[in-house]
């Protein structure tokens, strides 16, 4: 931990000869997954550089895995000023009453991690981050991680092996929604519920990023596992508003620089964390690894795209028609 020095003129005018110091500002980062994930390495790495760049007149502390704060707790802590920085996935806004980030989980909605950034580095990028302003939240950067696999007791080839099946989903309503396209039951609960909620049978399969599905041991209770990359997986990094727009505005700046250095190197290890990922569960013997064939793959696109006219209600024509338009889709309405 580093602590920050007095400047020169206040050590003189209060007659003190050594060195003097003082409280570093504490930014405490809480996050609900593993420390060896994209989103573990990329909080890691803001740590060493915030230290870094601000001479230690911040000091991060990162609290993985859920042990401040969880999926339930964490955004109503970030609002209180118990924690000052959070980087949830962009599937939990929903119960903030902010359901644009759900923009981001319609299924097959992306070619390729290019597009995701085509969204988030734009105005729609901007724009959801202006709904968490009147919170008092401030959104500063989104962090991938990558696109999500499907897992269960059973195998999952065609949207039939989804009959009645229960899955665990994060609390995001479009996900629901293609759940229930695919004929199963989705079950709302936290990560760190999950492992247990799949060992005992009260869900029965889920769907996440390789890495997650590898960090919280969720390969061990799930036998199969499909490499659908049907939906993407990715963060919104967020602070405490009042926290942040009163820091002294050299310190901040410091900050953003640390952040977006961190943001790049978490995107930058994000797909080769999830491959390695894969390559690791592989090679545990637990869990069948599938590929889809073309028409696997095209029947789950034919049970799953309704649901982008489906949620379109709940995520506002308006976004869904920028978001289309950046991605160079067909308007929704056109046949
Ligand atoms: C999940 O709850 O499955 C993930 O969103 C966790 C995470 O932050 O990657």
């Amino acid at each position: 931990m580093f602590r920050r020095t007095l400047s020169a003129s206040l050590v003189t005018a209060i007659g003190i000869t050594g060195p003097v110091l003082a409280d570093p500002i504490l930014l405490r980062f809480s996050h609900v997954v593993a420390e060896d994930t994209p989103k573990g390495l990329g909080a890691h790495r803001f740590e060493e550089l915030a230290e870094a760049y601000t001479n230690g007149a911040v000091d991060v502390r990162v609290y993985p895995n859920s042990t401040l704060y969880g999926d339930r707790n964490e955004l109503e802590a970030l609002q209180l000023g118990a924690v000052e920085m959070l980087a949830p996935s962009l599937a939990k806004f929903g119960p903030l009453g902010i359901s644009e980030f759900e923009l981001f989980d319609l299924p097959f909605l992306f070619v390729d991690i290019e597009a995701v950034h085509m969204l988030t580095e734009g105005p729609v990028g901007r724009a959801l981050f202006d709904t968490l302003e009147p919170r008092g939240i401030t959104g500063l950067a989104y962090w991938d991680n990558g696109f999500k696999i499907m897992s269960a007791t059973r195998p999952l080839r065609v949207p039939d092996d989804f009959a009645g099946l229960p899955m665990r989903i994060q609390s995001s309503q479009v996900i629901a929604a293609q759940m229930e396209a695919l004929g199963a039951v989705p079950r709302v609960m936290t990560l760190s519920e999950t492992r247990e909620a799949l060992e005992t049978g009260w869900v029965e399969g889920t769907e996440n990023a390789p890495s997650n599905m590898l960090s919280q041991s969720i390969y061990e209770v799930q036998p199969y596992a499909t490499l659908s990359n049907h939906g993407y997986l990715g963060y919104a990094v967020i602070v405490n508003s009042a926290f942040w727009n009163a820091l002294p505005p050299d310190v901040r700046s410091n900050l953003v620089r640390a952040l977006d250095e961190a943001t790049d190197y978490a995107n930058s290890i994000a797909a080769a964390k999830n491959a390695e990922a894969i390559t690791l569960i592989a090679q545990t013997g637990t869990t069948e690894l599938y590929e889809l064939t073309p028409d696997e793959r095209a029947a789950w696109v034919a049970a799953l795209l309704p649901v982008h006219e489906r949620m379109r209600q709940r995520l506002g024509d308006k976004l869904v028609d920028v978001a289309r338009s950046t991605l160079g889709l067909p308007d929704l309405a056109s046949p």
